[in-house]
């Protein structure tokens, strides 16, 4: 089955509303009608510029899907400085990175936690990003693959049915986040197709529909052979999507 490859930036702790603004209106400039043909494509500002670009993408009717970087699990209630997923659905938020390694690293979300978000961003109606994704030491000491096969199950456990073939699996191995050091394609394949088998253990009709992202150093000149591969369908890009012009150059990555 043919898998629409998803391509999404996440800016991360980066740009103000004023910023965002910028940033957005210099991408729809950049990308073309015929970009959007063969891939979808999504912006993750901070959850202070989600409003600011949810009115410019609408006002200006652009083709690209709003997504955040976050949310907590629960629809309200005493949980300080969080933002619910009902919150960002009523934004119309369309995606939401959940797991990424640095809430996984920095502040302590376990499988079970991001199983949690899984399921309120999907239970919203919007589509989760979980990610998952190997230490570099994990992964010199050969326990990638288990590594990973043990948070993908344990990330996505909550998820039955559509809510599960339609989530996305983001691979992003940790020691190629923000280092330039990207995984090879047939590394990032290798990895992606056994992430894909460990999903067909769940439910075997969700494995060819889910899509499978690849992220970690994705830029222009890599994003094309990465995309090529069989079992990778998008990339979620940090550096590389703070600058319009690169990211859609990684959005077109099927021109290059
Ligand atoms: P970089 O593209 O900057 O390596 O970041 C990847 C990432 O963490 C996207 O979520």
């Amino acid at each position: 089955m043919a898998r629409t490859p998803l391509i999404s930036g996440n800016w991360k702790m980066n740009l103000n509303h004023f910023e965002a603004i910028q940033l957005v209106q210099k991408l729809s400039y950049e990308l073309r009608n015929h970009d959007y043909d063969k891939v979808e494509v999504s912006v993750h500002p901070p959850f202070t510029d989600l409003r600011s670009v949810q009115t410019v993408i609408d006002a200006d009717r652009m083709l690209f899907g709003l997504g955040a970087q976050n949310c907590h699990a629960e629809t309200s209630g005493a949980f300080t400085g969080e933002v619910s997923p009902a919150m960002l659905q009523k934004m119309d938020v369309d995606f939401v990175i959940v797991g990424h390694s640095e809430r996984r690293a920095l502040f302590g979300e376990t499988n079970e936690i991001v199983a949690a978000k899984a399921l309120a961003v999907a239970t919203h109606e919007m589509t989760p990003i979980v990610c998952v994704g190997e230490t570099l030491q994990e992964r010199e000491s050969g326990e990638a693959e288990s590594v990973v096969e043990a948070q993908v199950l344990g990330s996505l456990a909550s998820l039955k049915g559509e809510k599960l073939t339609k989530t996305v699996v983001a691979y992003e191995p940790v020691w190629a986040i923000g280092t330039g050091v990207t995984a090879s394609a047939s590394d990032a394949q290798q990895m992606c197709a056994h992430i894909r088998s460990v999903i067909e253990t769940i439910k075997k009709s969700a494995a060819e529909e889910v899509r499978i992202q690849y992220g970690g150093s994705v830029n222009a000149a890599n994003a094309g052979e990465l995309m090529s591969m069989p079992d990778i369908d998008g990339a979620l890009v940090g550096g590389a999507s703070l600058d319009a012009a690169s990211f859609a150059r990684v959005v077109s990555f099927q021109d290059t």
